[in-house]
């Protein structure tokens, strides 16, 4: 496995790779998520490349960067025993060279949701990814549908700015009592690991109710909203029902819709969500 950390040495390392290559951009901390999307990199791909850098861009001012749990050794030790021909381990100086102010923007997609309870992060994440894709030219990419907006908004500016990657979106990796996997689930004591079910249960219910054939998103946010207020500790940022393709609030849902929450639960903010009906 080759670990470098400038974007020469990343370039170089690149350029003597022969054949297909799938990109897994990560921020780190990895768990058996991350492992999924490598493995369908592997699956696809003659060689798996990784990147992994916790990007300050896509964080408010009173978000979590520095407290973002990290272990590279660790997460160099699992990426080795995975078979990873190449990883990217770029400091801040390398991703935003002095005096950078060059940003994609996608516009009407980020605007909802995750765009809109954190002002910031939807352009950190699409100007980082365009620079891995750019330093990578990966044929495949892969995002886990857990974050379901941001792999929505890439797959739409790798179609903009006509990218030539197939971006895959690869399904959510979930704990056995239906918690999604997160590095950020390292921040809930038992108490609040115990309450953070609350968004599998409510994303569940109204999955149920769709398959009954419950098509009003006003119950359907209803019903959910209910759930989760009968958990003390979870406190909810959103709670949606939006299209597929546009991410707007329905309030009649067609064949498929996107359900979707952030809940708080003490420090850690919670995102999760599910296709309403069939694939
Ligand atoms: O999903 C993540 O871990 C990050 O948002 C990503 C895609 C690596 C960009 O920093």
């Amino acid at each position: 496995m080759i670990i470098v950390s400038t974007l020469p040495e990343l370039r170089r390392a690149r350029a003597r790779i022969i054949g297909s290559l799938g990109l897994v951009p990560t921020m780190g901390y990895l768990h058996r998520g991350h492992l999924s999307l490598l493995q369908a990199a592997r699956e696809q791909n003659e060689h798996v490349a990784v990147s992994i850098f916790v990007n300050p861009t896509q964080f408010g001012a009173d978000e979590d960067l520095e407290d973002y749990p990290r272990d590279i050794e660790r997460d160099l030790a699992a990426l080795e025993a995975e078979g990873v021909d190449l990883v990217w381990t770029p400091d801040n100086a390398e991703v935003y060279p002095r005096g950078y102010q060059t940003c994609v923007t996608v516009e009407q997609l980020t605007r909802g949701l995750e765009g809109a309870r954190r002002p910031r992060h939807m352009r950190g994440v699409t100007t980082v990814v365009t620079k891995l894709l750019i330093a990578f030219t990966p044929e495949r990419a892969y995002f886990g549908q857990k974050d379901a907006q941001q792999a929505y908004v890439v797959r739409r500016l790798v179609a903009d700015l006509g990218l030539p990657v197939e971006v895959v979106v690869c399904p959510t990796i979930r704990e056995p009592d239906g918690l999604a996997l997160s590095s950020r689930n390292a921040y809930l004591n038992t108490e609040q690991r115990r309450a953070a079910t609350v968004l599998f249960r409510a994303l569940s219910a109204a999955r149920a109710a769709f398959a009954k054939g419950q098509r009003d998103g006003d119950e359907l946010r209803a019903l959910m909203e209910d759930i989760v207020a009968a958990e003390p500790l979870a406190a909810p940022e959103y709670i949606s029902v939006a299209d597929l393709e546009t991410l707007q609030e329905l309030q009649q849902l067609p064949e498929q819709a996107l359900a979707s929450m952030a809940v708080r639960i003490g420090a850690a903010a919670l995102i999760d969500n599910m296709v309403l009906g069939k694939a």
